[in-house]
């Protein structure tokens, strides 16, 4: 069997990426497609850990006409209900998770208690984190990047629906310069959107490697995984 270049990786998907063609809620084809290549990797011995975010379900952050708190709060249970919708995909795989909340809802799933996400994680388990961080003012990018370094993962796969960072906009700028490979302080002195300010000053804090990729092609998992050159290597 051929190996994978990481041992624990934190996949953060937006929540977009669950939703296909429709644009909005879950697809289940689509997470179904993204589940099957989670299989993949956790059968070739890779310890998978997931952050999804919620903009499927609610983006009322964007419009500014909604106090930022409750906004942010709504978006925090868009992302747990995806997480659900990620479990569900993988059970049926039959792959074992859990779900953990960084606001307590018990009687949906378990709270964050990083020990036992670990422990879940050592035992093949995939461990989808949901609700954010817990806190407004936050975004799932920043709480994925806090968990990868709260579970030591290797490197953060970052799926998203462009497949690289670009110096601009390739859909605008025809110009625009794709990077294999840049640092995480051209990324803010660049200002380039990989993820908010706030997740990549806290990336580089801790120094830990983020391969940006197109989700579109769910295969790119298996192949991030596998040390493949596809997107771009934030490091
Ligand atoms: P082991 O210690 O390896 O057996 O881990 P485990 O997760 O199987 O044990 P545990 O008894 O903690 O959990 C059993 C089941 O209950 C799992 O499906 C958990 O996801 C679920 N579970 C555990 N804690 C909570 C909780 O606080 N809320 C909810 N809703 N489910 C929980």
């Amino acid at each position: 069997m051929s190996k994978a270049k990481y041992k624990r990786v934190l996949l953060k998907l937006s929540g977009e990426a669950l939703a296909g063609e429709q644009k909005t809620g879950v697809n289940v084809e689509t997470v179904g497609k993204i589940c099957d290549k989670i299989k993949e990797v956790v059968e070739l011995g890779v310890e998978v850990a997931v952050v999804v975010g919620g903009g499927n379900f609610w983006r009322g952050r964007d419009g500014h006409q909604m106090e930022r708190t409750t906004a942010d709060y709504m978006g925090m249970l868009a992302t747990t209900m995806n997480g659900l919708a990620l479990q569900d995909a993988l059970e049926t795989r039959g792959l074992y998770s859990r779900v953990q909340t960084a606001i307590e809802m018990k009687e949906i799933a378990e709270p964050f208690i990083l020990r036992k996400a670990e422990k879940h994680l050592k035992k093949g388990r995939v461990v989808i984190f949901a609700g954010g961080l817990g806190n407004p003012y936050f975004t799932t990018d920043t709480a994925a990047v806090l968990r990868a370094a709260e579970i030591q993962a290797d490197i953060i796969l970052l799926g998203k629906a462009i497949d690289a960072v670009y110096s601009a906009d390739p859909k605008i700028d025809e110009k625009a310069k794709r990077y294999d490979r840049i640092s995480y302080l051209d990324v803010l002195n660049k200002d380039l959107k990989v993820m908010d300010s706030t997740a990549t000053a806290l990336c580089k804090d801790n120094n830990i490697p983020l391969l940006v990729f197109g989700i579109a092609d769910p295969e790119n998992i298996v192949k991030a995984v596998m040390g493949e050159n596809i997107g771009t290597l934030v490091i």
